[in-house]
């Protein structure tokens, strides 16, 4: 059994400590603060519930012994293949915890940052061993959503990057790789592009939050589950996907004159946000919308298991 050490085990260093126990790697978790693995206990069986969701065959308890918590920070760098760097996301902070786990780590191990936004050529800028140091940014929350990107810096050697990749899929990741860094990967920039909008539409009155939602789960997002953006335009116009751009291009062009504008996000807007949202989902509910974006998001997964599009599939 192969060892990956989790540095963080906040919300997403526990989810991802959980996909790789489940994917039979042994778990070693770290964090500076105690409390944060009275939170993972705590969550723990609502996790693995989401888990037996797609597989109901699943031993829980295996996965559980195939989690060690309250490591301390030299037991992570030990005969570990990867290290999953889940700090908060703070530059400086990052920049340190590199510095100590390059020091410590066997000289194969991979240190790879979960950041959302802060580039490895940055986080690494200190550390010894650049070539071994990677972004490889999950989706939340990775126990359930088997998605990973890879990024390395002009310094990383390629072939990291390849056993980083390898090293996902057999912990049943998708794993995408990013040629050349550029903040928010593609996950961000994808889905910042589309906050962006909501937002413009939104703050430009153009539609009410709950509409701008219902667009998106009833429409964009059933078709989004199974093809993506290119694999959409293909079936868009009979000659495939030339011929949808082709058709649709001087209206897409359009919009985008019209979406180039960065929003403010002042704080009065922010406040209005914030009011409109409290009267349609209340606060007190958000313990259990969370459990339920889990468990829904483990049923799609059982049904595209079961309809066979598997990561593996594509
Ligand atoms: N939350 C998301 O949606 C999401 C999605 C993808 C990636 N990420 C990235 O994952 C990382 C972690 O985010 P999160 O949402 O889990 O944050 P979080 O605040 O839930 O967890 C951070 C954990 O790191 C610990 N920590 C902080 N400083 C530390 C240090 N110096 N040494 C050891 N432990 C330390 C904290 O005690 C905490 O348990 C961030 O870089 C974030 O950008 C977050």
């Amino acid at each position: 059994m192969q060892n990956i050490g989790i540095c963080g085990a906040g919300l997403i260093g526990a989810s991802w400590a959980i996909g790789f126990a489940n994917a039979g790697y042994k778990s070693l978790v770290y964090d500076n603060n105690p409390d944060s693995f009275k939170n993972f206990e705590s969550l723990f069986d609502k996790l693995i519930k989401d888990l037996l969701i797609i597989n109901p065959e699943l031993d829980a308890e295996k996965i559980k012994l195939n989690i060690k918590l309250n490591c301390s920070i030299e037991e992570i760098c030990k005969d570990t293949v990867l290290i999953q760097e889940s700090i908060i996301e703070d530059l400086e902070e990052k920049k340190k915890i590199f510095i100590t786990l390059d020091k410590l780590a066997s000289k194969n191990t991979i240190l790879a940052s979960s950041s959302s936004y802060l580039l490895i050529s940055n986080i690494s800028e200190n550390v010894v061993h650049k070539q071994r140091c990677i972004n490889a940014h999950p989706a939340l929350p990775p126990h359930v959503v088997p998605f990973v990107e890879v990024c390395g810096s002009l310094e990383t050697s390629s072939e990291i990057i390849q056993s980083a990749l390898s090293l996902y899929k057999n912990a049943n990741y998708a794993s995408i790789i990013i040629n050349k860094e550029t903040e928010g990967f593609v996950l961000n920039r994808l889905q910042g592009a589309l906050l962006n909008e909501a937002v413009r539409l939104h703050e430009g009155g153009y539609a009410s939050m709950d509409d701008i939602d219902i667009a998106l789960k009833h429409a964009l997002g059933i078709r989004w589950a199974f093809m993506g953006p290119f694999e959409i335009m293909d079936l868009n116009a009979p000659e495939g996907i030339k011929d949808s751009f082709s058709r649709y291009k001087k209206g897409i062009q359009n919009l985008a004159k019209e979406q180039n504008s960065v929003p403010e996000y002042s704080d009065e807007y922010l406040s209005s946000l914030e009011n409109e949202q409290r009267k349609r989902l209340a606060y007190s509910d958000r313990s259990d919308r969370i459990e339920k974006r889990n468990k829904m998001i483990a049923l799609i997964r059982k049904l595209k298991l079961e309809l066979g599009e598997d990561i593996q599939n594509g």
